[in-house]
């Protein structure tokens, strides 16, 4: 096996002093650090690939490194809901379960949270889904998803990987009634493979429900998705719509939401819901 060693002490060397030289407004020195990082682990826990978007300094990539989500999230999984719900004001998974409810739709025979954190969008559909299963990339998030006790089926996975491959040990291809994705489009940025592999997982007729944080400025010829300055990922609701098209689903729901505070700052987002259609 061929197996090569990170130098762990030069790795964080670089991390913090390039933290430090973004701070002090050296973001040519920022930018060498962080590039130092990338050389010494090209999968990047760290996120510095995100960093150097967020500044400009490289195009903005397809998605989050897998390695920075899950170490992201397992090092505040126990602080999750305390730090999200308590102190950011975060409530999607209940603005969904409310819409869900005006609309009258549910309840649901099986429903796949992905990215599913702590569990706050299975505790909060609990009540009209008879089948929860729950797949996160943090192992210790999914832990704490354990916990709620209220998902029949918990993975430790990426997303897409898990809507494009993911079989029972039967050989059986699980499909869904509902798929939801509260807070987790702001960790990926081409949202393309999302949302076709969300209507290759769901029933005929099912529904995709996700949230986003809002890109308004780029203007009609701008991009689509960009890292913004707290290096999540914020997407125009016009490119998701054309999307969930191109892959036949009617967009039942595009409302304006705020997804957090920031800074004491509301975030804008958007909940959207999305019914595929049953020839699709
Ligand atoms: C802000 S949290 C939201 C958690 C939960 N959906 C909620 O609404 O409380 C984002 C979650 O998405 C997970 N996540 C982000 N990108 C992912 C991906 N590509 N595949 C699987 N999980 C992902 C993270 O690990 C994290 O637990």
């Amino acid at each position: 096996m061929n197996v090569t060693e990170i130098d762990d002490d030069a790795l964080a060397d670089a991390y913090n002093l390039g933290l430090d030289l973004e701070k002090a407004g050296d973001i040519e020195g920022a930018e060498r650090e962080y590039r130092k990082v990338l050389a010494l682990d090209p999968s990047d826990p760290a996120g510095v690939g995100i960093r150097l978007a967020a500044l400009g300094r490289v195009p903005t990539p397809e998605k989050m490194p897998d390695a920075y989500v899950a170490t992201l999230f397992d090092q505040h999984a126990d602080v999750f809901d305390d730090i999200l719900v308590e102190q950011l004001g975060y409530c999607v998974p209940l603005l969904l379960r409310e819409k869900i409810r005006q609309l009258g739709l549910g309840p649901f025979e099986s429903l796949l949270d992905l990215g599913c954190g702590t569990g706050l969008t299975g505790v909060a559909f609990a009540d009209c889904a008879d089948q929860l299963t729950g797949v996160d990339l943090s192992e210790k998030i999914v832990e704490h998803a354990f916990d709620r006790e209220v998902y029949d089926d918990l993975y430790v996975g990426e997303a897409v990987a898990f809507l494009q491959e993911f079989e029972e040990d039967d050989g059986t291809v699980p499909s869904y009634s509902f798929i939801a994705a509260t807070d987790v489009f702001p960790y990926l940025g081409d949202a393309g493979a999302m949302v076709s592999g969300a209507a290759a997982r769901l029933n005929p007729n099912g529904y995709f429900a996700f949230s986003t944080e809002s890109l308004t400025a780029s203007g009609e010829a701008g991009p689509s998705f960009v890292v913004g300055a707290k290096k999540r990922f914020a997407h125009r609701l016009d490119y998701l719509e054309q999307l969930l098209r191109t892959h036949g689903f009617k967009t039942l729901v595009a409302d304006p939401i705020t997804v957090r505070l920031e800074d004491g700052e509301p975030v804008p987002g958007h909940l959207v819901i999305a019914q595929l259609s049953a020839a699709a």
